[in-house]
């Protein structure tokens, strides 16, 4: 009896679980990009909480975008937040390890175009903005991330 109630009280959390994928080496190089140095662009994003909120945000705004919403339907959104919040803290300089799989594996199926490339950027700025982040440090995320057009997007 205690143990069935137990089960009901720890259901909601597999809601929580991650889809499986198939396998991968995990290296900080898939992250696609190097850190930054120094604790400038950390402080800049408001350490890691500040770091989670902009991903949260993004994920959000991506989700709700009627330009790109649809390739977003039945993704593994869990896996994608934790993945994308790795990346960032990695890209960052706030020393966090990226699990994920590289940018050219995790894009290859989704049939990426430059519009949606630009559509994810503006939704990023918007999260940014949000988070009050300085447009200097704004900038040098951006720069980074911009090689990854040519990994991301297929036409
Ligand atoms: C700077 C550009 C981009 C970065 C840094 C980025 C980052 C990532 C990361 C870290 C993952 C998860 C990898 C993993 O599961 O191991 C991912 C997956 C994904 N990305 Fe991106 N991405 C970019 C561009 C885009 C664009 C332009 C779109 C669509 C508009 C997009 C849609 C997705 C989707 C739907 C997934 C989940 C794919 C799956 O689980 O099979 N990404 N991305």
């Amino acid at each position: 009896m205690i143990s069935l109630f137990l089960a009901a009280l720890l259901a909601p959390q597999a809601t929580l679980q991650e889809d499986p994928v198939e396998p991968y080496v995990q290296r900080d190089a898939n992250a696609g990009a190097k850190p930054f140095a120094g604790h400038a662009m950390l402080d800049a994003f408001h350490g890691r909480a500040g770091i989670d909120r902009v991903v949260d945000d993004l994920v959000a705004r991506n989700v709700a975008d009627p330009r790109i919403s649809d390739i977003f339907k039945a993704q593994d959104l869990v896996r994608l937040r934790r993945t994308l919040k790795e990346q960032f803290c990695y890209i960052l300089g706030g020393g966090c390890a990226y699990t994920g799989r590289d940018m050219a594996s995790s894009h290859k199926d989704l049939g990426l175009q430059v519009a949606d490339f630009n559509a994810l950027v503006d939704n990023l700025q918007k999260a940014m903005n949000a988070e009050k982040v300085s447009y200097w440090a704004q900038n040098r995320l951006l720069a980074k991330l911009a090689p990854m057009k040519r990994t991301t997007v297929v036409r």
